[in-house]
């Protein structure tokens, strides 16, 4: 394996893609070469075609072991993958089972990331934007519930950091202020 791991993540809805998209830009112009592999389209791409799902925010309610195979199935696929990667994926996945962790042990040792960044905003700007987004099946949930999961994502991805060695870096994504969220994400990146 050569290349940089660098592991995305964030509560739906919080602009990770939107973030991730936009650095992507920025490193094409100074000539950083980056893949940008999207975690849950790999796993999709399996569900859908064993006839599990028919769109990708109905993975959250399938059975966990299904879940869990199909994000043994993603890793091992993204594993093999060469040169800089950014991984876009959840630190924990909020299931009716509970909080599901998205990099458990048999996803960390396929993925071997060096860092793993949380993209965080204020609870209130993450349900508005939920519900801007009409081209997404969005759990409705409130502020509380928004703000508990972005803290579990915090506790998952320290103890990432305890199986792995790999930094932990927060990007703060504010409503108007996309460009400071790129200057953060584009420092991680380099
Ligand atoms: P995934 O594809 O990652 O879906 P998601 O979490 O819903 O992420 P999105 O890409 O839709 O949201 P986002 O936070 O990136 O926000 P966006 O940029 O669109 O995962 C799909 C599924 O795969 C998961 O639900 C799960 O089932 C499964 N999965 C994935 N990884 C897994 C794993 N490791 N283990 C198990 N299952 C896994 O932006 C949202 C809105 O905000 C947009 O309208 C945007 O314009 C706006 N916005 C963004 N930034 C700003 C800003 N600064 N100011 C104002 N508006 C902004």
């Amino acid at each position: 394996m050569s290349g940089k791991r660098v592991v995305i993540t964030g509560v739906p809805g919080v602009g990770k893609t939107t973030v991730i998209d936009a650095s992507m830009k920025r490193l094409v112009e100074e000539n950083i070469p980056y893949k940008a592999v999207n975690f849950g389209t790999c796993m999709f791409e399996t569900a859908k075609s064993e006839g599990f799902v028919e769109d990708r925010d109905q993975m959250r309610t399938l059975d966990k072991d299904i879940q869990k195979k199909l994000q043994k199935l993603a890793a091992q696929r993204i594993g093999t993958m060469e040169g800089n990667i950014i991984i876009d994926t959840h630190a924990s996945v909020k299931t009716p089972a509970g909080y599901l962790p998205g990099l458990p042990e048999w996803v960390l040792t396929e993925l071997h990331p060096n860092t793993i960044v949380l993209v965080e905003t204020d609870e209130d700007q993450i349900l508005l934007r939920r519900m801007g987004d009409e081209s997404r099946k969005r759990d409705a949930e409130g502020s509380r519930s928004i703000a508990e999961h972005q803290q579990m994502n915090r506790a998952f991805a320290a103890a990432y950091a305890m199986m792995t060695g790999c930094t932990v870096q927060i990007v703060r994504n504010e409503n108007f202020l996309l460009d400071h969220a790129i200057d953060a994400m584009v420092a991680v990146l380099r």
